[in-house]
């Protein structure tokens, strides 16, 4: 690695607490179309005229907004990411990121001692906090298109079948059910994430369309009777003996034929690469009891549980994760 290599690592952080900080100000949604002086800007805010100033400086300097003589101006991708009405808006990821700042603080503890950063509760504790972190897994599919590139890469128009395992704001669930509408889905997930997925679901008019199914699928059993067990971004929160058992119940619960799928992050054997995983398996130890797994792992579990076929199947970028299949 070369120097300056080293020293962009070293100070990224600051870019990451830059673009925080103005999506947690809204400054983005205030910005007009003819642009907006810094004074406009943080009269509305009511923050320091000079201190946003240079904020909006900082996020001209990161190419996430432009400068006009004295006038600030959204660019096209702070329009369709960073503005709360676009249907791409990523602010939900960054808001949730913004809140972990603090929990990140602790990485050197969590390194001497092993443990997480904070409770491993899953957002439950309050209903803020649950939505925070469920409108953030919604706003980063949709504005990467997981949901809408995996509806149109898979193919189920054999299954009637389909429970989505921990689906949160049901985002796939969603996609899946417009592209095959003969599908029967259900939705499992914990009560306090499932009162935010009925918001998401009224709001995109599928409500009542989707069995939702309060379940914590490590103390409670899956119901039978599924052509296909969707898991996206399940598995990471788990440790090697809770994601084992977890497989075991999803095979029991699907018909004779079925598939497990499996989106995730898949690590090759070394667990450093693709290094977004190695990365976010960081946040995992942080957060919860997981972390991210290799595809030798994931198979030894899945044929341990009883699946046959068990395949890898790696999807292009922007996705950063993989789907693991296996066939009961
Ligand atoms: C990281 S989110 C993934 C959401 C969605 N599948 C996606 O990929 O965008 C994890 C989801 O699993 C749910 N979950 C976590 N632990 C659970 C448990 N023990 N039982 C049921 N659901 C759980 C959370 O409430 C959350 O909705």
């Amino acid at each position: 690695m070369d120097f300056s290599e080293l020293t962009r690592i070293s100070s990224v952080f600051t870019h990451s607490r830059i673009l925080q900080v103005g999506v947690k100000l809204g400054v983005f949604d205030l910005i007009k179309k003819d642009g907006s002086s810094s004074l406009e800007i943080s009269k509305a805010l009511s923050t320091n005229p000079r201190a946003t100033e240079l904020l909006l400086n900082a996020l001209v300097a990161l190419r996430i907004l432009r400068k006009k003589r004295d006038r600030f101006h959204n660019t096209n991708s702070s329009l369709k990411y960073l503005v709360k009405t676009s249907p791409e808006y990523f602010g939900g990821m960054i808001t949730f990121e913004e809140a972990l700042w603090n929990t990140w603080a602790n990485l050197e503890k969590s390194i001497r001692s092993g443990k997480p950063a904070r409770q491993t509760d899953m957002y439950q504790k309050t209903e803020v906090e649950t939505e925070r972190f469920i409108m953030a897994m919604h706003s980063l599919v949709n504005a990467r298109g997981d949901a809408r590139i995996l509806s149109d890469m898979l193919d189920f128009s054999r299954a009637k079948t389909m429970i989505d395992i921990g689906s949160g704001p049901g985002t796939y669930a969603i996609k899946f059910l417009k592209r095959f509408p003969h599908l029967k889905i259900t939705i499992l997930d914990l009560p306090g994430t499932l009162k935010i997925t009925k918001k998401v679901l009224k709001k995109e008019g599928v409500y009542g369309k989707i069995e939702l199914l309060e379940c914590n699928y490590n103390s409670g059993e899956i119901p039978k009777g599924f052509d296909i067990a969707f898991l996206s971004n399940i598995i990471h929160s788990e440790n090697e003996e809770a994601n084992q058992k977890l497989f075991r119940k999803v095979y029991r619960s699907l018909n004779p034929g079925g598939e497990i799928i499996i989106k995730d992050h898949i690590l090759d054997p070394t667990l450093t690469s693709p290094a977004v995983g190695a990365l976010f398996s960081i946040h995992m130890l942080l957060t919860t009891k997981g972390r991210d797994y290799s595809f030798r792992e994931l198979k030894g579990w899945l044929i341990g549980a009883g699946f046959k076929k068990v395949r890898w199947i790696r999807l292009k970028p922007p996705l950063t994760s993989s789907l693991v299949i296996g066939r009961k």
